[in-house]
C-alpha cells in the first residue's frame, strides 16, 4: 500500500527537482512498504541506505541552486534540510544498532516532508528558479 500517492499539487514547476521528489517520494513509500511487509533486516538494509543516499543527493541538488542563483531564503531552507537528514541519519543508526524503525515513524517523516517542506519551502523555490533560470 502506497503511503502518500504523487498528486500535482507537490509540484513547484521545475523539472529537476520535481523529477527527484517524485524519485524520493517513490523510495519512502518503497521502504514503508517493504517495513509492512515485516521484511527482515537485511532486506531493509539497502533500502533504508537508498533513501538515505537519495535524500541528501536532492538536498545538495537544490543547495546547488541556491548558491548559483544566490537565492534568498537560503539559509532558512537549508537549516530544514538540515533537519530532515538529521532525521534520516537517525532511522539509519537505529537500524544498525538493531533497533526497529517502524512503518509508522517513516510515514510521518514522510507526511512531515512532504507537507511542512515540499509544499511549503520548495514550492517558494519554484517560483524564484523560474524567473532566474
Ligand atoms: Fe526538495
Ligand atoms: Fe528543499
Amino acid at each position: 500500500m502506497t503511503a502518500i500517492s504523487w498528486t500535482d499539487d507537490i509540484l513547484i514547476h521545475v523539472d529537476i527537482i520535481d523529477n527527484q521528489h517524485k524519485k524520493l517520494l517513490e523510495l519512502l513509500n518503497d521502504l514503508y512498504d517493504a517495513m509492512n511487509r515485516g521484511e527482515d533486516k537485511e532486506a531493509l538494509v539497502p533500502t533504508i541506505a537508498a533513501m538515505a543516499d537519495y535524500t541528501f543527493y536532492h538536498f545538495m541538488t537544490e543547495e546547488k541552486l541556491f548558491e548559483r542563483f544566490e537565492y534568498p531564503e537560503a539559509v532558512s531552507h537549508k537549516k530544514e534540510h538540515r533537519y530532515f537528514a538529521k532525521q534520516v541519519t537517525e532511522f539509519q543508526n537505529r537500524f544498525d544498532r538493531g533497533e526497529t524503525v517502524l512503518s509508522e515513524d517513516i510515514l510521518l517523516f514522510l507526511k512531515s516532508w512532504i507537507n511542512n517542506h515540499v509544499k511549503k519551502s520548495d514550492q517558494k523555490l519554484g517560483p524564484f528558479l523560474n524567473t532566474r533560470s
